[in-house]
C-alpha cells in the first residue's frame, strides 16, 4: 500500500490517502490537546504508544466480532484502516462517575455506576461538542433510526468486551469515547482508543493512567500512556498469556 498526500489533519492525528481509495493510513502524533484544543502540548513518544494501544485494542474486538477501520500496523506511528464517512456523534460510555458527570450532576467522582450510561454528544468543535440525545440525532438527521440502535447496541457491547479485558490486568475501564463511520454498507468503529479518548485507571490505587494527567498538570503523562501499553501487550509475552 502507498502512502500518498494528505487527507486530514486533526489535532492529535493525520490520515493519509493511499494508492487504494478504500483505505488510509492513520498517524498517530505526539501532540496533546484539552479544553477543546486550547491547551496543546507535546508528549515524545505519545504518538508511537497510542499507535500501539489503539492497533491491539481493535485486534482484540475484531476477535470478538465488533467490525472496525483497522487493517493492519504499517509503522509505529501508523495504522492501515478503512476509509469511512464518519458520524458526526461522539458516543460515550460510562462505568464510573468522572469528568463531565462530577461538574454537571455533582457526583462523587469514582463511584460505581449501577449500570453503564451511554451519551450522545454532536462532533463539532466550533460548539465544543455539546451533549445531545437520540431525539436530537433523529431530528438534525446526524443518523438513520437504525443506525444510532447499532451505535448504542455496538457501543454497549464494545464495553462488554473491553472492561473485563481492563480489569485482568488490574486496570479500571472508568469511560471511553467512540466515534463510527460508514464503509460500503456497514458500520465501523473508527477513529482511537486509546488513553486520550478513554480513562484508565490503576484498579487498585485508582492513579489515573489517561489523558486526565495532561489535563489536570499531574505530570507523569507519558510514563502513565506507557503503563497501560506494557498491561496490555508486555502480559502477553510473559509465559501466561492474559486474554
Ligand atoms: N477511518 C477513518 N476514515 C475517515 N476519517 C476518520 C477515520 N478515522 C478517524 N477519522 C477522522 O479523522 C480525524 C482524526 O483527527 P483528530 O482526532 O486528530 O481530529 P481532532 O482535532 O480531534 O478533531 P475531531 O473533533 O474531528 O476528532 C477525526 O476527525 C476523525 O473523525
Ligand atoms: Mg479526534
Amino acid at each position: 500500500m502507498e502512502k500518498l498526500d494528505l487527507f486530514l489533519e486533526g489535532r492529535t492525528k493525520r490520515l493519509y490517502r493511499t494508492d487504494n481509495e478504500n483505505f488510509l493510513i492513520l498517524e498517530f502524533k505526539d501532540n496533546a490537546t484539552a479544553f477543546d484544543g486550547q491547551k496543546k502540548g507535546k508528549i515524545e513518544g505519545k504518538g508511537a504508544i497510542n499507535n500501539q494501544i489503539s492497533s491491539h485494542l481493535f485486534k482484540y474486538l475484531e476477535s470478538h466480532h465488533v467490525a472496525t477501520h483497522f487493517d493492519r500496523s504499517v509503522s509505529p506511528t501508523e495504522m492501515l484502516v478503512k476509509k469511512v464517512e464518519i458520524i458526526p456523534i461522539e458516543v460515550v460510555v460510562r462505568n464510573v462517575v468522572s469528568g463531565r458527570m462530577v461538574t454537571l450532576y455533582g457526583w462523587k467522582e469514582g463511584e460505581e455506576l449501577k449500570c453503564p450510561v451511554v451519551e450522545y454528544y454532536l462532533k463539532d468543535n466550533s460548539l465544543s461538542d455539546p451533549m445531545i440525545n437520540e431525539s436530537h440525532v433523529m431530528a438534525f438527521e446526524l443518523a438513520e433510526a437504525e443506525e444510532v440502535k447499532a451505535l448504542n447496541r455496538i457501543a454497549r457491547k464494545v464495553n462488554v468486551i473491553l472492561r473485563p479485558f481492563f480489569d485482568r490486568r488490574e486496570l479500571l475501564l472508568v469511560d471511553f469515547k467512540l466515534e463510527f463511520g460508514r464503509h460500503k454498507n456497514y458500520l465501523l468503529v473508527a477513529d482511537e482508543i486509546s488513553p486520550d479518548t478513554c480513562r484508565i485507571w490503576d484498579k487498585k490505587s485508582k492513579k489515573k493512567l489517561d489523558r486526565d494527567r495532561f489535563r489536570k498538570d499531574m505530570g507523569g503523562v507519558k510514563d502513565a500512556y506507557q503503563e497501560v501499553l506494557t498491561r496490555i501487550v508486555g502480559a502477553e509475552s510473559s509465559q501466561s498469556v492474559i486474554t
